[in-house]
């Protein structure tokens, strides 16, 4: 999505976040997280947008924007040809269907056009790894009590990358 797009889409965006979040999802909020928040995220996301900080994607299904996820591609002046996966967001009501899985395929191709030859990511989420795993992307271990679930209990991360061709 252009920075247009997505501030169009804004309202569609925090609602996918506010609904990961309410399910339990370690994606760097804790509860109570509001509709509010979830959209003060994504108009700070659009700003980085408009500034080729990050590139956000979108999954639609019958029209209904159901998925997200963005790629970090500011980096320091020696990792120009790095990116960093952030925000993988499926709302519960459309998951299991692949879409999260579709979303890290286009990623590949956006981080690729974007002239990036290596992405990162880390994830608390085993249905996350799934799709990793399956992309081929590289396992590298876990970090203990990395962060905290919305509800405050701490949660491991997994940290993966991923060379691109
Ligand atoms: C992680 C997340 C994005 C996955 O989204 P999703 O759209 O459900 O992902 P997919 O459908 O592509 O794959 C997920 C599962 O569905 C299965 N699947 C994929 N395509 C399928 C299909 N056509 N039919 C049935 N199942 C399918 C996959 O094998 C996978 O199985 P598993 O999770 O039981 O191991 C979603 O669970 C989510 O938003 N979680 C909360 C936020 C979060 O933690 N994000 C990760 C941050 S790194």
């Amino acid at each position: 999505m252009s920075a247009a797009e997505a501030r169009s889409y804004t309202d569609a965006l925090a609602e996918v976040l506010l609904d990961c979040v309410a399910g339990g999802a370690s994606v760097s909020f804790m509860a109570p997280f509001s509709i509010e928040d979830s959209k003060v995220f994504f108009e700070n996301a659009v700003l980085e947008l408009a500034a080729g900080k990050r590139i956000l994607l979108a999954a639609f299904l019958n029209s209904q924007l159901v998925g997200t996820v963005q790629i970090l591609t500011a980096m320091p002046p020696n990792q120009p040809h790095r990116g960093e996966v952030t925000k993988l967001l499926v709302h519960r009501s459309a998951r299991s269907r692949g879409v999260g899985l579709r979303l890290m395929e286009c990623v590949e191709e956006a981080a690729v056009r974007a002239g990036k030859t290596l992405l990162v990511l880390d994830t608390a989420s085993a249905s996350a790894e799934t799709i990793y795993v399956r992309l081929g992307w590289t396992r590298l271990g876990v970090i203990p009590n990395y962060a905290l679930l919305p509800d405050g209990e701490f949660c491991d991360t997994t940290v993966f990358y991923k060379q691109l061709k």
